[in-house]
């Protein structure tokens, strides 16, 4: 498939109006959406089957049909560029070379749902993206592409970029809006969900960079386009971040019938060194791993639910047989109890506990008891949270026990890991703790 959010990037002034107006048919998705109903709009983006690119990969016409429009109050689009989840670096590929491309698909879903601002938030480390994309911004309110009387059309809406603090939680989306309304990063309770009461209390749809970047040129080029370009309900573009034990990691811009398996030997050049491929997490770190012989599937959102994982945010990260599992499952702990937020028990503890418990069987203390502690602590978080953070921190240990547990039991035996990593042979192991 021939890229379309990425067509361009390599090239020096991606970002900048003059490159999009030209090569883009910049805008030109905006001066087609205004003349359409906001309804027939909505249902035009129902009908290309696009889903949330965030995470959870839901139909975003669908999101965009809750939006009360019975109430007078304002209505908010807030795009999530809080891109945290470890093994995702799309989002802000697709701000820095391609801003516009954001702003015009901020527009066009502000059109379709009636909103007059936009707000986009963006991740505390993305500094300099921000700093791009303040500087694109400004062209396109001096050219009349965003703020008064939009392209002559009598329509205002504003774009404003916010900068978050730099917290994993802060993407959930109920606690991106309490961070946009200057309170902690914390969710709230569902129901309400932000379509009813979101920001300020009011109609709010909160859509993910990539899936607002796919507006523009569904617009452009239709429904039936966008829907064919992938398999049934998974169609359009999908950018995917293949990191790890490949020769060239990086982000790749495919349709959805793609295979997990090309993505790492055909784009990402396969297996670093000569090495085997061990395991692969595939949609960032929160899911659940999948084993060598499971990659033979489209990398789509339901093949790969099918094949008992999730594509998640299509952060692929690829693991060979120098990969330590117990180690790893301790690593990704310990960033998921840095990142909780604290509001419920299950989660703020137990994502300690989970850690100490790993760190034990890690450095050589484990018993085989604390094999059934790590399942039951788990267990006991997993549906048991206010927010899906919680699902996500019983993954490590859930997962690696499922399919490594021989691992952690060489691990307790011997009081030692038995895993020849190289970089443990090069006595970087401190640093790794
Ligand atoms: C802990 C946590 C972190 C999240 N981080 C992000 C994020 O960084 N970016 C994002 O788009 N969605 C993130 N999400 C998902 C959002 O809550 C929300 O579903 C998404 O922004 C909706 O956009 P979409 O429908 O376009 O996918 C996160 C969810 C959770 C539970
Ligand atoms: S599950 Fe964790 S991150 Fe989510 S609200 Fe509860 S404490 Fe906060």
């Amino acid at each position: 498939m021939e890229p379309v959010l990425t067509k361009y990037i390599r090239e020096p002034h991606s970002y900048a109006l003059d490159f999009y107006l030209k090569k883009h048919q910049g805008y030109e998705g905006l001066r087609r959406a205004l003349a359409m109903e906001p309804n027939a709009l909505i249902d035009m983006v129902k009908a290309s089957g696009l889903r949330g690119r965030g995470g959870a990969g839901f139909p975003t016409g669908m999101k965009w049909g809750f939006v009360d429009q019975k109430t007078d109050k304002p209505k908010y689009i807030c795009c999530n560029a809080d891109e945290s989840e470890p093994g995702t670096f799309k989002d802000h590929v697709l701000m820095e070379r391609n801003p516009h491309l954001l702003f015009e698909g901020c527009l066009i879903g502000c059109w379709a749902i009636r909103a007059k601002v936009a707000y986009i938030y963006i991740r505390g480390e993305f500094y300099h993206v921000q700093r791009i994309m303040e500087a694109e911004l400004k062209k396109a309110y001096a050219e009349g592409y965003a703020g008064k009387n939009i392209m002559g059309s009598g329509w205002d809406c504003d774009i404003v970029i916010h900068r978050g603090a730099g917290a994993y939680e802060a993407g959930e989306e109920t606690a991106l809006i309490e961070s946009l309304e200057g309170k902690r990063a914390q969710p709230r309770i569902k129901p309400p969900f932000p379509a009813v009461s979101g920001l300020y209390d009011c109609p709010t749809a909160v859509n993910n960079v990539e899936t607002l970047c796919n507006l523009p040129p569904i617009v452009l080029n239709g429904a039936e386009w966008f829907a064919g370009l992938g398999p049934e309900k998974n169609g359009g573009p999908k950018l995917y971040c293949v990191s790890g034990h490949v020769q060239k990691p990086g982000v790749y811009e495919a349709s959805m019938h793609v295979t997990l398996k090309d993505l790492i030997y055909g784009h990402a050049g396969g297996i670093r060194g000569g090495h085997q491929l061990k395991a692969v997490i595939p949609g960032g770190s929160s899911v659940p791993i999948l084993l060598p012989d499971q990659l033979d599937i489209p990398a789509s959102f339901d093949a790969v639910v099918n094949a008992g994982s999730m594509l998640g945010s299509a952060g692929i990260i690829v693991m060979d047989e120098t990969t330590c599992m117990v180690w790893a499952a301790m690593n990704l702990m310990h960033f998921y109890k840095h990142e909780s937020c604290g509001k419920c028990t299950p989660c703020r503890e137990g994502g300690d506990w989970l850690y100490k418990i790993l760190a034990k069987i890690e450095r050589g203390d484990g018993e085989l008891r604390d094999l059934d502690l790590l399942t039951s602590v788990a267990n006991n978080i997993a549906g048991k949270t206010l927010c899906a953070f919680g699902d996500a921190e019983a993954t490590p240990p859930l997962t690696t026990l499922k399919h490594f547990r021989a691992e952690y039991e060489a691990h307790i035996r011997e009081g030692r890991c038995t895993v020849g990593a190289d970089w443990r042979a090069r006595g970087t192991v401190a640093a790794a703790h």
